[in-house]
């Protein structure tokens, strides 16, 4: 159970609640003195109101925990999510809590009252979110069993609303960070697939996969390449919500790479600490995806991951082969290491033959992406400057920080090729990122079409607010989000 605090045990009233352990109470930068809470008891615990500081308190003879909403100018949605992750943290030893956050923040934010239950229930669940699973004993267990928000009578149908919304997204992003935590021999392509099976069937999305022969006989040459290496077979897979009266399609593509040792040019063993996670993308779509029915979005949205590991072996992919993608086009892989390219260069090729409204693709591609960004900020490239706005706009109001990098026309050139229509590294030392993003964008042709690099943002050593260490889920929400305001 990755949520300690499910989504059905949080709850709206606009009742007075008083059988409950804790009350939670928000207060803003400069309301300590207003809170009730003894002054030098705030004072000696330098409790200032911060956005995301707690202090545990006894307010008006009730055991209480103080949250800090920062300046209440300052406060958005990401903010109070955090706010109230950090809250979660500090309830979570008593079993059942209620707290005033969603009628405090409510003014303060553009979507009021139901933006603020969506991120207070989101930070909530998310806050409880923890990989135990394969913990022997797990560590000291939380026991809040249930939350209530409290917000005025007239409110409590529109934060029912948000409730919802924040549930079904706190949901999606969890089994997007279990996908990701799951070690690589647990997660292989054919348990990517079972995954996503479960969760499209459990939601009532459609899902298809692709077993090896079958992505033989679809010609995915990029994806049968990086599989060349390994004993296990690769699979594509295929999701789709499919609403009635959709008007256009957005397709979603997800580098699934369930472990990535870089192939015959091996990563050394620093490089492949990590790299479990190397199928994030693929693991925020199989998620995004099976949340739509829930949030109901009027458009029509394909999700395909793109799976498989990445190993070095008699039968691997050798630097100077040549791979011939879905669309056609030759590849000369130079380097076995710059495999999500190829992979996602058949799920780009079969995106674009939907010919839809727009196309997104999520990947941890590389690591110059994190050498320009850092780990908290993940790359948005693309070629219409309508879809990169609406992204952009999109994972701002979530909270999911993303940031522009060009697709320079200038270097281009260094993926030309020898013998083969493209080369899968740049010529150079420099720009990483950009030519990977040159590299995709060759197999979308006119499509509107988005590239994330997630390889920092997907994963965390620092646990805080709504955040655990390890996956982040990263993406689930920017896509959720950027379809419903596609729709
Ligand atoms: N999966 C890696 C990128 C990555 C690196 C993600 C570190 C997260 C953390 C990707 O497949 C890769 O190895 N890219 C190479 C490309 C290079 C060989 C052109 C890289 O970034 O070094
Ligand atoms: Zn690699
Ligand atoms: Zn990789």
């Amino acid at each position: 159970m990755p949520l300690s605090l499910e989504p059905d045990a949080v709850t709206i009233t606009s009742s007075p609640v008083d059988e409950v352990d804790l009350h939670a109470q928000g207060v803003f930068e400069g309301g300590v003195e207003s809170s009730g809470v003894d002054p030098t008891v705030a004072a000696a615990e330098d409790f200032r109101a911060k956005l995301g500081q707690t202090l545990v308190t006894v307010v008006a003879g009730r055991p209480t925990v103080l949250v800090g909403l920062g300046a209440g100018d300052d406060l958005d949605p990401a903010g109070l999510r955090k706010a109230a992750g950090a809250m979660y943290r500090r309830a979570s030893r008593a079993t059942s809590v209620t707290t005033d956050l969603v009628a405090l923040a409510a003014g303060h934010l553009e979507g009021g009252v139901r933006e603020a239950a969506r991120a207070v229930t989101e930070g909530l669940l998310l806050g409880s979110y923890r990989f135990d699973a394969l913990k022997g004993e797990p560590e000291e267990a939380p026991v809040l069993a249930s939350a209530v928000l409290t917000v005025a009578e007239d409110d409590v149908d529109t934060a029912v609303e948000g409730l919802a919304a924040g549930g079904a997204t706190a949901n999606a992003v969890a089994l997007a960070r279990d996908l990701v935590n799951t070690p690589a021999s647990r997660m292989r392509a054919v348990d990517m697939a079972d995954a996503a099976i479960a969760a499209g069937s459990a939601a009532g999305v459609e899902v298809e996969v692709w077993d090896l022969e079958r992505c033989r006989s679809e010609r995915l040459g990029g994806l049968l390449g990086v599989n060349a290496g390994s004993v296990h077979e690769p699979r594509l897979i295929r999701m789709e919500y499919n609403p009635e009266g959709a008007a256009s399609t957005v397709v979603l593509v997800g580098k699934g790479v369930t472990f990535d040792t870089g192939g015959l040019s091996l990563k050394t063993s620093e490089g492949m600490m990590t790299m479990k996670t190397d199928m994030a993308g693929a693991a925020a779509v199989v998620a995004a995806m099976s949340a739509l029915p829930a949030m109901a979005p009027s458009v029509r949205v394909v999700g395909l991951a793109c799976c498989t590991d990445n190993q070095p072996g008699p039968t691997a992919t050798m630097p100077g082969d040549v791979l011939t993608i879905r669309n056609g086009k030759t590849v000369e892989v130079l380097n076995t290491d710059a495999e999500g390219r190829l992979v996602l260069a058949d799920g780009l090729s079969l995106a674009v033959e939907m010919e839809p409204a727009a196309v997104i693709d999520l990947a941890t591609l590389t690591g110059a992406c994190m050498v320009a960004l850092g780990k908290g900020v993940a790359g948005l490239m693309g070629n219409d400057d309508d879809l990169i706005s609406t992204v952009r706009g999109s994972a701002d109001r979530t909270g999911e920080r993303v940031w522009p990098l060009p697709l320079p026309d200038i270097y281009r050139k260094q993926l030309d090729s020898e013998v083969a229509d493209l080369r899968n590294i740049g010529a150079g030392r420099y720009g990483g990122a950009l030519t990977a993003g040159l590299f995709l964008e060759e197999f979308v042709g006119d499509t509107p079409w988005v590239h994330l690099d997630i390889a920092g943002p997907a994963g965390t050593d620092e646990a805080g607010g709504e955040y655990s260490k390890g996956a982040t889920g990263f993406g689930v929400r920017t896509i959720l989000e950027t379809i419903a305001s596609l729709a």
